[in-house]
């Protein structure tokens, strides 16, 4: 299936290259007008249009096929004028393949001082200078419009979790309503609308708030308002519930997720695409991801080992420095210890999605990440 719209040849399609016989999982291609990305997989965050410490260059060495950039972040500074006046996003941060904007709603939830919230949409004080500043579902797909990037997301709602029922099912209703008004004023062919499916921990929510937002035909699809402070288990059922329902030919987006099990389990439930910090937020604080395991590289036991992090990584990092080098460096606080370990951790998740890519065109997904599959235990608290 390609993603064609009635009239229109769309610059977006995706194309399933391979499905696990055993899991929901697949490996596909998603092209959008910079570019394809190959999926499963890992996309790395640079909210202020850079992915923290790392260029460009070096991130594309890393495998990583798309970047995620914030709306929120963007408009308070240096504002998405002077983003499109440099001739959009990608131009600005020199990056010419693949992007994705955040809406910005989740982030104005999550980050600042809120002033009020309704149908209409939100006001909050910025954190910058103090000025209020209002977001509605039109003005964040105008800022979006002005920063161009392949992939925009909806605005929407994504409710704090343990609120209840009747305040999930109205933040849920009023998340549908916004995609409605960020369809009307979307105005660019070359940017691909994705719709957001909200519902908390209430499955038969997401379920129908998947057959609302599957109705309206767009050209991607995520699971939000995950990842927000709930137990382990309860994002993994809600996940396994609801990413086989979303529709098949449509790359399927878990947002905010990034760690080993969670991305596994996601797959094999028919997620697509990924992102989070978590690779250069450990990076800053000296740990490294070495399959599937964090360790702090600020610890004695390094000081004098001069094998690479990981000697099966292909990175930049590990085929030229030690970690003793790198202990060094972030002992030191020197920057490029962050820039070396960044690099590696997000190596690490690009690759970790890519080997199950590749398992999965060899038929062997199911067998050869079984570890990673086993159930979460539900915790007790
Ligand atoms: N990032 C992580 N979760 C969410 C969500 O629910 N909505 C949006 N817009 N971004 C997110
Ligand atoms: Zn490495």
């Amino acid at each position: 299936y390609a993603i064609a719209h009635s009239s229109t040849l769309s610059q977006f399609s995706y194309h399933c290259q391979a499905a696990c016989p055993h899991t929901h999982a697949r490996a596909g291609i998603f092209h959008t007008p910079h570019g394809f990305v190959e999926t499963p997989r890992f996309m790395p965050v640079g909210t202020l249009a850079n992915v923290k410490t790392v260029t460009p260059a070096q991130l594309k060495d890393t495998g990583a096929q798309m970047v995620l950039a914030n709306t929120y972040h963007l408009h308070l500074q240096p504002g998405e004028d002077v983003v499109k006046r440099a001739g959009g996003v990608h131009r600005f941060m020199g990056w010419s393949q693949p992007m994705l904007t955040d809406s910005g709603g989740f982030q104005v939830f999550s980050l600042s001082e809120m002033r009020s919230l309704s149908d209409e949409g939100v006001t909050f004080r910025s954190p910058r200078d103090g000025q209020l500043i209002h977001l509605t579902p039109e003005r964040s797909i105008q800022i979006q419009n002005a920063l161009g990037a392949d992939v925009i997301m909806a605005f929407d709602e994504c409710p704090p979790p343990g609120v209840g029922r009747e305040a999930t099912e109205k933040a849920t209703q009023r998340t549908y309503d916004w995609l409605k008004r960020c369809m009307a004023a979307h105005t660019r062919s070359d940017q691909a609308l994705f719709g957001i499916v909200q519902g908390g921990e209430f499955l038969d929510l997401r379920s129908q708030a998947v057959r609302m937002l599957s109705e309206l035909d767009l050209p991607g699809y995520a699971i939000g308002g995950v990842s927000v402070g709930e137990a382990p288990d309860v994002i993994d059922r809600v996940v396994q519930a609801t990413a086989p329902l979303m529709p098949h030919h449509k790359p399927r987006y878990l947002m905010g997720v990034g760690t080993y099990r969670e991305m596994a389990r996601a797959i094999a439930a028919g997620i697509d695409l990924f992102d989070c910090v978590i690779p250069t937020r450990l990076a800053r604080h000296g740990a490294a991801l070495v399959r599937g395991e964090r360790w702090n590289l600020k610890n004695a036991k390094f000081r004098e080992d001069f094998t690479p992090i990981d000697e099966t990584c292909s990175c930049y990092t590990c085929q030229t420095f030690s970690r003793a080098y790198v202990s060094h460096l972030l002992r030191s606080q020197e920057l490029l210890g962050y820039t070396l370990l960044s690099i590696h951790n997000i190596t690490e998740l690009v690759a970790f999605t890519q080997r199950i890519r590749t398992a999965i065109f060899n038929g062997t997904f199911h067998q050869d990440f079984a570890p990673w599959l086993a159930p979460i235990a539900p915790s007790t608290s």
